[in-house]
This record gives structure tokens, sequence and C-alpha cells, in this order.
């Protein structure tokens, strides 16, 4: 049992893992062995983050925009020059839009779409000649999609686009696991509940909205970094090799409500 949740030695991608819960997942795992590779946008932040984390461990950076699928094949190329196998995917990065039904810009669908979904499949496929060379029956690869419990009940604020991209990428993970199953590759998601980042500021920041969402979630408390990495660990390492096509809710059992 000493190794069950081991990640020691592993090659992940954490997209979106310069801030917020990518930067959790990428932090859990470069603190339990892994060799991390982190990706997002703005190219300075990214680089500053992965030289912070590498005074742990090993970390590096490959800036790319996923918004676009020239950035998402620029990164899958730029992975697959720089490691032989990809043990582990984190398809994290991700953006939310919120407005009233009728104020609702139709530029938001299309923005969610391509960074929350299609990104996400094009990535994963795009990578699948890495995830092929680490996959085995003792040990799969692992693809970890980062959903949402907005796209399991349906969210408070007015966030129309968003919770129905976070459903596609429950769907689309059901999809994966299925077709990818036989390849010895292994998709999950996990779908959080309320967690302290840039995306969520509007809400935690003000101590008011802050109490008021920590009041509905059944165990009295916003997310913590733990809570994220440790899910994303166990779905890495030898406990979670049997698991595919699962959507885990870690969210303090908001979603108990219904
Ligand atoms: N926080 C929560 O409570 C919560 C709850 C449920 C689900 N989630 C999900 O968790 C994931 C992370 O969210 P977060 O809350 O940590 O948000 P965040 O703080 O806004 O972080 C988003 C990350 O994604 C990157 N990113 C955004 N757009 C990108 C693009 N077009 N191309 C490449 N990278 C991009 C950002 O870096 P750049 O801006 O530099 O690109 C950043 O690293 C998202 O999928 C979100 O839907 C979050």
């Amino acid at each position: 049992m000493k190794d069950l949740f081991s990640v020691e030695g592993k090659t992940v991608l954490v997209t979106g893992g310069s801030r917020g819960i990518g930067l959790m997942i990428a932090r859990g795992f470069v603190a339990a062995g892994a060799h991390v590779i982190i990706s997002s946008r703005k190219a300075d932040v990214c680089e500053a983050v992965a030289t912070e984390l590498s005074t742990h461990g090993r970390c590096e950076a490959i800036p790319a925009d996923l918004g676009r699928d020239e950035g998402v094949q620029h990164l899958a190329a730029a992975v697959q020059d720089r490691v032989d196998k990809l043990d582990v995917l984190v398809n994290n990065a991700g953006a939310t839009w919120g407005a009233p039904l009728e104020d609702y810009p139709e530029s938001a669908f299309d923005k969610l779409w391509a960074v929350n979904v299609k990104s996400v499949f094009r990535l994963t496929t795009a990578l699948l000649p890495a995830l092929r060379a680490a996959a085995g029956p003792e040990d799969p690869a692992r693809v970890i999609n980062i959903g949402s419990i907005d796209g399991i009940r349906v969210p408070l604020m007015e966030v129309y686009a968003y919770s129905a991209t976070k459903a596609a990428v429950h769907m689309l993970t059901r999809s994966l696991a299925h077709q990818l199953a036989g390849e010895q590759i292994t998709v999950n998601a996990i779908a959080p509940g309320p967690f302290e980042s840039k995306m969520m500021a509007f809400a935690l920041d003000d101590p008011g909205s802050r109490s008021a969402i920590e009041a509905q979630v059944p165990l009295g408390r916003i997310g913590r970094p733990e809570d994220m990495a440790g899910t994303a660990i166990y779905l890495a390492s030898r406990a979670g090799a049997y698991l595919t096509g699962a959507v885990i809710p870690v969210d303090g059992g908001l979603t108990t409500h219904g």
C-alpha cells in the first residue's frame, strides 16, 4: 500500500496552471515528485509561476492561448518536443461569463465553447501519441477534465453559456472515456464547488457573499488547495487506475441539494 497514491516521476501537463485551481493541482503534483508542465496565455506569469514551483521540484512553462486552435496545436507540439510520453493531462483552463438573461451576449457562447469544451477535445486528441506512449494495463495514462458543479445543477448566478459548457465537459469526459478505455487511457472529470480563484473573486472577496456561499455548503467552507490537489493526485495514481468516465463533485456536499 505504501506507494498506492504515488505520482512520483510522472509527467503531467496542467492547462491554466498559472493560478487558481490549476495552480493548486500543479503545486500538488510538483510537491509529490512529478515533472509538471504548466500552460496559460500570459507568458510572463506562466514562466514566473514555473520558476517559483521549480524551487520545490520540477516544473516548466509552455504558454499558449487555448481559445484558438493554433494555440492548442502549438501546445501539443511543444509538449511532444520536450517529453517522450505524457502520463497525465489535466484540462483545467477555462473561462466564465455572467449577465442577465436578455443582456447575455452571443459572443460569450463562442468564447466559452472554444476554451471550455473545444480545446479539451482538440488538446486531448493532439496529445494522444504522448498519452499512448505512457499507457499500459498496470498503469493507464490519465486525462482529468475540470468541469463544474454548475454543469450538474442550476447555478444561482446567471452564467448560461458557462453552465452549458461545463455540462458538455462532463459528457465529453464520458464519450472519451468510452472511446479510449481500450487503449488504457482513462478520462475522468472533477466538478469543483467554490474554490478561491480569480474567477471566483467577485463572490469570495466580499465577506458578506463569501459567508453566504459558505452557509450553502453542507461542510460549511470553501474548498482548500489540498482538496483539489488530493483528488487530482488520486485520479493520477495507482489508486485511481480502475476509474474512467466518472464525474467527481469536489464541493463540500453542495450537489446533495440537487
Ligand atoms: N474556482 C472555482 O470555484 C471553480 C468552480 C468550478 C469549476 N471551476 C473550473 O476550474 C477551472 C479553473 O478555474 P479557476 O477558478 O482557477 O479560474 P482562474 O483563476 O480564472 O484561472 C484560469 C486559468 O486558465 C488560464 N486561461 C484562461 N483562458 C485561457 C485561454 N484562452 N488559454 C489558455 N489558458 C487560459 C488562465 O491564465 P491566463 O489568463 O494567463 O490565460 C488561468 O491560468 C476552470 O475550468 C473553471 O471552470 C472553478
